[in-house]
């Protein structure tokens, strides 16, 4: 028998310690946010993705009353970010929710099938993405979606 041990390597930052490009990120995910269509679960989530051009896409979270035809923000984001601009890379990512006026206690982090979607862009680009994940007062950077879905399934595997 072997054993694997599986690192994650997370960087922790206050606002302040930001780069001014990232701080805009963050606030264009926080300003996202404001429009999510979030009446089912009023917890209302915001993305922006800044391509390799400097050029900043965004997205929300959009619900339905049938609940599972709805979206979260970093599908919305990531979507229309390779539907509209193909061979620009996602360069890096801003997620922060907010539930009644208050962003949330917790980092938002992405749900598992946002991660991926994230897999799937990192293998298309073959452009590492660098995550940022909120709160109010922290922002959690990670560098590559790999470090949340380790040993995650990609096309390779698909190849002859
Ligand atoms: N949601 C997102 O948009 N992104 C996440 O990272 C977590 C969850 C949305 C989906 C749903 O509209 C609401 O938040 C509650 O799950």
């Amino acid at each position: 028998m072997k054993e694997m041990i599986l690192a994650a390597k997370i960087e922790v930052y206050q606002k302040e310690e930001l780069s001014e490009a990232y701080k805009l990120l963050l606030d264009t995910a926080k300003k996202a946010s404001d429009s999510a269509y979030a009446p089912y679960s009023h917890f209302k989530v915001g993305c922006a993705v800044r391509l390799k051009s400097g050029r900043i896409v965004t997205g929300n979270n959009q619900e339905n009353a049938a609940y599972t035809a709805g979206l979260c923000a970093e599908r919305v984001a990531i979507h229309q970010a390779t539907a509209c601009f193909p061979d620009d890379p996602i360069e890096s990512l801003a997620l922060i929710a907010q539930m009644d006026g208050q962003w949330t206690k917790e980092v938002c982090t992405p749900c598992g099938e946002c991660r991926q979607v994230m897999k799937e862009v990192e293998f298309r680009t073959l452009h590492p993405i660098t995550m940022l994940l909120a709160n109010a007062t922290e922002i959690y950077k990670i560098s590559g979606i790999d470090t949340l879905l380790p040993l995650g399934f990609n096309g390779s595997a698909l190849s002859k």
